[in-house]
């Protein structure tokens, strides 16, 4: 078996220095983080994307520290290879940096390995202090979605010049303070091969094309389970939804016609008196 994935193994993964890229993807969960893990990820993300992709929410404003350690837990106890990454959640690093290390403690304790967290160069402070605390960061730029209202919604960021550039002194700001992997969400192409060229930390693309140092998507997305419309970078190798939905509509016709339980279904009584339930 392979060796357990570090931080430092991740932060070395450039693909420059001809490193493979790096595999990240969603857990929320057990059972989905041993299959992720036995698909050989290198990085599981706690992502807080699990108050749309589980909860039902509208968007990943509706989860706390709490639900984000509840989630962390079961994931931890997967016993993955992969390296586990937990996001914190809005408002858990955005008051001042001491709140942010005590929210952070909390996720670790629950099995995180490191934390990732939204915003550049503004989260400088915040990210000094998660690091001297000893709690590896990971950052997250661009579409960063726990600033929908920020943003008038989930929309492909740093088009223009301007913004490109400012999104590269907010990569530069962040790997700097000691983030030692960055999430590059909804840019254009240029722009992700742009900042993956300057950093020596690697860039971890979603909806950000294929120069990144890695990828990462929502497994619900990957594997179609789910009711909403994939996002045009989604790439889906299953459809869940349907598969678990037949293989429901299946049994439901078996229970209503009397053909489960089967006998070898069923527990049996063994012994002198067996098949006769205590009366009186
Ligand atoms: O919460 C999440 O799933 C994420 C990924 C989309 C990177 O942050």
């Amino acid at each position: 078996m392979a060796d357990r994935v570090t931080v430092p193994s991740v932060r070395a993964r450039k693909r420059a220095a001809g490193s493979e890229p790096i595999v990240m993807i969603t857990a929320y969960d057990t059972p989905t983080a041993a299959a992720v893990d036995a698909g050989g990820v290198d990085v599981v993300l706690v992502g807080d994307s699990m108050a749309n992709a589980v909860l039902g929410y509208p968007d990943t404003l509706h989860v706390d520290v709490a639900d984000m350690a509840h989630h962390v837990g079961a994931v931890h106890r997967a016993g993955t290879r992969a390296l586990v990454v937990a996001d914190m959640p809005w408002l858990s690093y955005h008051l001042d940096p001491v709140d942010a290390v005590r929210n952070a403690a909390v996720l670790v304790r629950a099995g995180a390995e490191a934390v990732k967290l939204e915003g550049g160069a503004v989260r400088v402070p915040v990210i000094e202090a998660l690091v001297s605390a000893e709690i590896p960061v990971m950052g997250h730029l661009g579409l960063t979605p726990q600033s929908v209202h920020a943003m008038g919604g989930y929309r492909v960021q740093a088009r223009d010049e301007a913004a490109a550039a400012a999104l590269l002194e907010d990569a530069r700001a962040i790997e700097a303070a000691g983030c030692f992997a960055v999430v590059l969400e909804g840019v254009p192409d240029v722009v992700a091969a742009a900042v993956t060229d300057r950093l020596a930390v690697p860039t971890i693309g979603i909806g950000a094309g294929p120069a990144c140092d890695g990828q990462v998507l929502v497994f619900h997305d990957l594997v179609g389970f789910g009711t909403g419309r994939p996002a045009k970078f989604v790439r889906r190798y299953a459809e869940l939804h349907d598969m678990a939905s037949a293989a429901v509509a299946a049994w439901a016709v078996d229970v209503r016609a009397g053909s489960f339980p089967s006998d070898a279904e069923t527990y049996h009584a063994t012994g002198p008196g067996s098949g006769s339930p205590p009366v009186g």
